[in-house]
């Protein structure tokens, strides 16, 4: 028998789909009055945006386009999701049965592998003061522009009483977000395409593209099909998914100089090209989004460009464990999502409980004159990370931890098809834009030369991501809002 169909009536917008946006502002608060905060919420529940809201947005902005009018469809949709600490406060004690989750982000962040200082045994990562609070919430409100996402946040603050005597949250903090302007709209700050690859989940993604591996919708909901934690979850969690956010800080002149000073030397490239091929091979994609595992030495926009063919690929040559010829283990793409290294033989280990969905978007302004000539960073800039899936212990966290951080994967980890075994001589390194050197770990990465697969490269001491903030929280469904944290 068929899966029954999801309900997209019943799960956040930004889970599925993803809330459609030029700008974005997250805004994190505590609960102050619970009483008066669960009535608010009452008022509050008709404006979030649901999954099948964002079919609708979606139809909405292809007709617009269709119909080449100007412009963009005027948008604004909310979302809200909690923290553990935001659960305690409301008596909300069930066990979500994820440990990441219970113990926060801020608790969390030295086994990540966050700068930060230690004092005894308390770590205190080195992140923006509002963040080293306890934040119980984030209510988070995207759209086609400024002026429609504050008209929109102003109507939910005011709900909330946000600011007067009669207010049930108070603001902690708020972050904005905005996609970069014209030509590198889709473009992460070091300049590369993002948002290529997520995996499809069944029952909701229709047409997969290419390569787009699918999964279970219980990889990233609660209590669906695939969820092996299911059994240990209360029932209102079902179809809720947990959201990691973390504020990375990109440093962008430093980054390119040090692309700059490092080209791959092969016959026939510039220097310039040379440049251009290390931040390729470090991502595991061109600026253009193209995989250089179908294009290794030379960009290929069109390829980039289309859906069709741009996740179409696998690692290496799968007879030839070890095999990092044309994108290098510690390619931050192939870190990440290993594919094949893991997945189809000779290992046949299942990774769909690693898969997680991304919904980031930048921050800060573009890089400037100056700070190019400096060759550093003045305005502070990165990216929102935000991803989903029903557990942050197997998703985000194991990635960052295991994978990111961990110079010897894809060796000797354990997995679903036993221990990895080692890759003749190779040690990848770590992934050079978000691993982190814990306990002054090495900073090196191999395989950048296609011709000398085993050359290191070192990186300089100061990582070009750093972490400033972050929390974990959990989107709950619609009617999970309406019984558990409305009244
Ligand atoms: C893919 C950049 C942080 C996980 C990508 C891609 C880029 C990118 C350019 C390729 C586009 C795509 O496949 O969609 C960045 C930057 C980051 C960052 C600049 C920090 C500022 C993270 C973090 C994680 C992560 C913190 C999780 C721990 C992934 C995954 C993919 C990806 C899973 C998709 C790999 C695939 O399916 O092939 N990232 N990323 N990224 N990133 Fe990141």
């Amino acid at each position: 028998t068929p899966a029954p169909p999801l309900d997209l009536n019943n799960i956040q917008g930004d889970i599925l789909g993803g809330l459609p946006k030029k700008t974005e502002t997250y805004f994190f608060f505590d609960v102050t009055n619970v009483d008066r905060f669960k009535a608010n919420m009452t008022q509050f529940i008709p404006h979030v945006k649901t999954s099948a809201g964002i079919v609708k947005d979606r139809e909405a902005i292809k007709e617009h386009k269709r119909q080449k009018r100007p412009g963009l469809v005027p948008m604004a949709a909310v979302n809200v999701s909690f923290s553990h600490l935001g659960l305690q406060k409301l008596g909300i004690t069930d066990d979500l049965s994820d440990s990441s989750f219970t113990t926060g982000q801020r608790k969390d962040a030295e086994v990540l592998g966050d700068p930060g200082t230690k004092n005894g045994d308390t770590f205190t990562p080195a992140w923006e003061a509002p963040f080293l609070k306890d934040i119980h919430g984030v209510i988070f409100v995207a759209g086609d522009c400024h002026a429609s996402v504050h008209k929109k946040l102003d109507e939910i603050k005011h709900i909330f009483g946000v600011g007067t005597s009669h207010a049930s949250i108070s603001e902690v903090t708020h972050v904005r977000g905005d996609v970069r302007p014209g030509q590198v709209s889709a473009h992460e700050h070091f300049g590369f395409l993002d948002g290529i690859s997520n995996p499809a989940v069944d029952q909701f993604d229709q047409n997969p593209f290419p390569g787009q591996d699918s999964i279970r919708p219980g990889f990233i909901l609660a209590k669906e099909n695939g969820d092996s934690r299911a059994a240990a979850r209360p029932d209102w969690a079902k179809d809720g998914s947990f959201l990691t956010f973390r504020y990375l800080f990109q440093m962008v002149p430093e980054f390119d100089d040090f692309l700059e000073s490092n080209p791959i030397v092969l016959p026939g490239l510039s220097r310039k090209e040379g440049s251009e091929l290390l931040g390729a091979r470090i991502v595991g994609r061109w600026k253009s989004g193209a995989p250089i595992e179908i294009t290794p030495l030379k960009d290929d926009p069109k390829l980039g460009a289309d859906a069709q063919r741009n996740n179409n690929f696998d690692f290496g040559d799968s007879l030839v464990r070890g095999d990092q010829t044309k994108c290098p283990f510690a390619a931050h793409i192939r870190k990440t999502y290993p594919r094949n290294d893991l997945e189809g033989p000779p290992l046949n280990a299942d990774i769909d409980n690693r898969r997680i969905i991304r919904r980031g978007i930048q921050f800060g302004p573009e890089v400037t004159s100056q700070e190019h000539h400096d060759k550093k960073t003045h305005h502070g800039r990165g990216l929102l990370f935000v991803c989903y899936s029903s557990s942050i212990d197997d998703g985000f966290h194991f990635i960052q931890q295991s994978w990111a951080n961990a110079p010897n994967f894809p060796v000797n980890a354990v997995t679903s098809a036993g221990p990895i075994p080692p890759l003749d001589g190779v040690i990848p390194g770590f992934d050079a834009i978000i691993g982190q050197k814990v306990g002054g770990g090495i900073r090196q990465i191999s395989g950048t030369n296609p011709n000398d697969p085993t050359t290191n490269i070192t990186l300089p001491d100061q990582d070009f991501v750093i972490p400033r903030g972050g929390e974990y929280f959990f989107s709950p469904s619609i009617s999970a809002l309406k019984t558990k944290f409305a009244a």
